[in-house]
């Protein structure tokens, strides 16, 4: 298959690229390096350098690189900042993905993976989260992930779309082989900040909440490494073929960690202590996400290989300490 991966230079995007050639399939990455690191893409994968609502871009790409199947990851994904800037995350999450799907329709490509999130269900009140219950999002980049999803739906039934959804829950390590990992700007992600404070990068790690009613009053998070949740995207290749297929999965491990269980992690993999600062709430935080992939499981035949989250924990530990200052281009 040929791929085009749209974002491909992100985080998930640039591992899932290299899980695509790991499978025998060819990916081509658009992206405009607004977030993304151009060394982030796979030696010898075509790059193109564009936004995705370039239409006349991504026009051309689909032609010359005969591009049977589209993957996107080219999202803003900050919650606070989709609250103080909801205008720049409908552009950019929305009308930019309907321009690109826009495209594709007319250019007759009509498989489609969608990288959405666990946001979509705002915050639910049964554990784990199966993909039918109720989607409520609390913040506009889970609404601006929602409305895509729609978008989908409406596009396999008026045009015979074939599409995979992949809501993520938490997502984090690196590469095994450390050539690639997680470089955010400013980074808020819990995993990557805990190594930072432990590698004596940042002063210290603030906990966000000690009085949610979890067992130790932090919040509990279900972390799936980022080449388990790629393996997945490319078993989904040969499910949506079918025009008109609708598929949702949720990817998680099913076994949520609190914030102090990642601390305590860090540290014994470190032998380093990690300074704390308890600090309040983080405004949209839910108490506990948790995925049931139990879809994934079946529909797929996936299943993450990273087990514990000491295993991922140590794949980000070797990114972090090698790339202190993450890649050299920002
Ligand atoms: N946290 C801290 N200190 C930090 C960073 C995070 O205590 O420095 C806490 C957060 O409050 C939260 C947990 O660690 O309780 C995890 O936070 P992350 O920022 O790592 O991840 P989120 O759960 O907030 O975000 C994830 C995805 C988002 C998605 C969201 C849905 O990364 O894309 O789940 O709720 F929108």
């Amino acid at each position: 298959m040929n791929v085009l991966v749209v974002g491909g230079a992100g985080y998930i995007g640039s591992h899932c690229t290299r899980q695509i050639i790991a499978a025998g399939h060819h990916p081509v990455v658009l992206d405009n390096l607004s977030s993304g690191h151009r060394e982030a893409v796979a030696i010898g994968t075509p790059f193109y350098h564009g936004d995705l609502g370039d239409q006349a871009l991504v026009r051309q790409v689909l032609r010359r690189e005969k591009i049977d199947i589209v993957m996107h990851f080219a999202a803003f994904i900050e919650v606070a900042e989709s609250v103080a800037m909801p205008i720049r995350y409908y552009k950019n999450n929305v009308v930019k993905t309907l321009a690109l799907l826009e495209t594709m329709m007319e250019e007759d490509v009509r498989k489609f993976i969608f990288s959405s999130t666990a946001a979509v269900y705002g915050m639910p009140e049964t554990m784990p989260i199966t993909e039918g219950v109720k989607k409520a999002p609390i913040n506009p980049y889970g609404q601006t992930k929602l409305d895509c999803e729609n978008i989908l739906s409406a596009l396999a039934v008026a045009h015979g779309l074939g599409f995979a959804v992949f809501r993520y829950f938490n997502a984090c390590g690196a590469a095994t082989d450390g050539a690639i990992g997680e470089d955010h700007a400013p980074e808020t992600h819990l995993i990557p900040n805990v190594i930072r404070s432990a590698l004596g990068l940042a002063p210290v790690i603030k906990v966000f909440g000690t009085d949610y009613p979890t067992p130790d009053g932090t919040c509990l998070r279900d972390y799936i490494h980022v080449d388990d949740l790629s393996r997945a995207h490319i078993a989904a290749f040969d499910r949506i073929g079918t025009p008109g297929t609708q598929l949702h999965f949720n990817l998680g491990t099913g076994h949520p960690h609190s914030v102090m269980e990642i601390i305590g992690a860090v540290e014994k993999l470190s032998s380093k202590k990690v300074p704390v600062e308890f600090a309040p709430r983080r405004a949209g935080d839910p108490p506990e996400l948790c995925a049931d992939a139990t879809c994934a499981r079946t529909a797929l035949g996936w299943k993450p290989l990273f087990t514990s989250i000491e295993s991922i924990i140590e794949t980000a530990w070797r990114w972090h300490s090698a790339h202190p200052s993450g890649y050299a281009t920002r």
